[in-house]
């Protein structure tokens, strides 16, 4: 029997598989695909490499994703996100996702061009395995990041205190001293939920407008969430925003 740690990554595996079925039949030779980041999407690549090298080309969201394509030498042309209007489909991981299919992304650091690949996109599928689907209506188990100009640190802790949402905490690097730095330059606050999250929509904005927050980790459904594909050791479910609504 598979537990544990190695039933996580079979899931992540098993997503990963049935997301490559999904977005195979969606792709042709005039695809743009978008790739987010983290170890579900490296999981993607792989499993989904004979379809990914037919698309026109790929953007993704991170150096870590870019580098990972590299290394595995995929033969695709990887294109600046800015030099593209319109992305076909984006494939992504996450890592709280609601029985409303809202989500929280970003404990990779990435969520700032992930949620700019997701807003251009035409179709968005999302790839997590099952300790991530929570089955509440609402987000509450991870905290949420947010990304933050260095220089606006001060002002965006003491807002986000006033709101009496969330307890903020500056991410650390494990192998730097100090605060970690996005490929953006910024730095990240988790914002730990001291109550549920009900209107993940709202709250996103709310956060948007302090001084000196970037982006968050909000995903909300109802602009940026198609699919979301959750893997289990044995089988896999599809969660589609239309059977919900
Ligand atoms: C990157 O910043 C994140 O949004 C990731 O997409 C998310 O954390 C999922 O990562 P894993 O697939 O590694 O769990």
């Amino acid at each position: 029997m598979v537990t544990g740690k190695d039933s996580v990554e079979e899931a992540k595996k098993n997503a990963a598989r049935e997301a490559c079925n999904i977005v195979s039949k969606k792709i042709s030779s005039n695809t743009i695909l978008g790739l987010g980041t983290g170890s579900t999407i490296k999981y993607f690549i792989d499993e989904c490499r004979e379809f990914i090298e037919e698309v026109k080309g790929a953007v993704v969201s991170s150096y870590d994703t870019l580098y990972y394509m590299l290394e595995r030498e995929l033969d695709i042309p990887i294109y600046d996100p800015l030099s593209i209007k319109k992305i076909d489909i984006y494939v992504d991981g996450a890592d709280e996702v609601s029985t409303t299919l809202d989500l929280v992304k970003g404990r990779g650091a990435a969520l700032l061009r992930e949620k700019y690949l997701a807003l251009r996109s035409s179709t968005r599928v999302y790839v997590v395995d099952y300790t991530k689907y929570t089955g509440l209506e609402y987000l509450y188990k991870k905290p949420i990041p947010v990304e933050v100009i260095p220089f606006a640190l001060p002002i965006v802790l003491e807002s986000v205190r006033e709101l009496g949402l969330f307890t903020p905490v500056l991410r650390h690097g494990i192998k730097k001293d100090g605060p970690i730095v996005t490929d953006n330059g910024n730095f990240i606050v988790d914002l730990k939920p001291i109550k549920p999250i009900e209107d993940p929509f709202e709250i996103d904005r709310k956060l948007r407008l302090i001084h000196g927050v970037v982006e968050t980790g909000i995903f909300p459904s109802r602009e940026l969430v198609d699919v979301v594909v959750v893997g289990y050791s044995d089988h896999v479910d599809i969660l589609e925003k239309k059977s919900i609504e």
